[in-house]
């Protein structure tokens, strides 16, 4: 079949794929989120393992059915998320981390229902741990994908994070362009790799978009075993 002969290299091929928010929570009724729909994360997997990769897909809470043929841990919080990645890091070949991970936390999380008081309420935040810039430091043969939610200086920010982050390939995403971003089934993108190659993804399906990021990353890992 020529698609399968077309997709052959990524036979067995370890890939982790984060996907969508995380939850902070501040008691049992409230908590911290943000936009990401886990679309972009899913379509990445599904296509991967489409093309025969083993696939493990570390999930926040979406509203997404299981795509076929993938392992899928669900997870809440950012913490959980990092937990459930560096226990997987070791035996992957290549890492794609598409989840927005909360950068900031309650300082105090309640067992009870905060109730309300006359006047104003504060939260104290805390700084969540960054996985991918972890992941960075503690690579070894993996192949590392990140990507940048921007609302501005796309380009700047996003090859700033190649760097900071000690990965091979960003995905930026402009949150705010038509059409891209967060919650719709499109995308556009623009891969910047560490070696400097600037790829452009055009306005295109969330799917055709998982399948040109694959092949990228494809690359980059054929290049790294030869
Ligand atoms: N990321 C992560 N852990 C975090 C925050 C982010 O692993 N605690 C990952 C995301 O999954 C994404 C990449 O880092 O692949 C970039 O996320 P982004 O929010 O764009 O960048 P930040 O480094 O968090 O910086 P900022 O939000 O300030 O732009
Ligand atoms: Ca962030």
């Amino acid at each position: 079949h020529f698609m399968k002969s077309a997709h052959r290299e990524w036979h067995g091929v370890k890939l982790m794929v984060t996907a969508g928010p995380t939850r902070e929570k501040i008691d049992p009724v409230r908590f911290f989120t943000n936009r990401s729909s886990g679309k972009m994360g899913y379509a990445i997997a599904e296509e991967a393992a489409a093309r025969g990769a083993d696939v493990t897909l570390i999930s926040g809470p979406v509203s997404l059915p299981k795509p076929q043929g993938v392992t899928l841990v669900q997870v809440e919080s950012a913490a959980e998320m990092f937990a459930a990645v560096a226990d997987r890091f070791q035996q992957s070949d290549i890492v794609i981390k598409a989840a927005a991970v909360a950068d900031y936390r309650p300082k105090h999380t309640y067992e009870q229902k905060i109730k309300k008081q006359d006047g104003d309420w504060s939260v104290e935040m805390e700084r969540t741990s960054d996985i991918l810039k972890t992941l960075g430091k503690k690579r070894t043969h993996q192949i590392l994908v990140g990507f940048a939610a921007e609302t501005e200086n796309l380009e700047s920010n996003a090859k700033q994070k190649v760097e900071s982050k000690r990965v091979d390939i960003i995905a930026a995403n402009s949150i705010t362009a038509p059409g891209s971003g967060f919650q719709g089934d499109t995308n556009e993108l623009t891969l910047y790799t560490k070696d400097g190659d600037v790829i452009h993804i055009p306005l295109t399906s969330k799917k055709e978009a998982a399948g040109k990021l694959l092949d990228t990353a494809m690359s980059v890992y054929r290049k790294s075993k030869a």
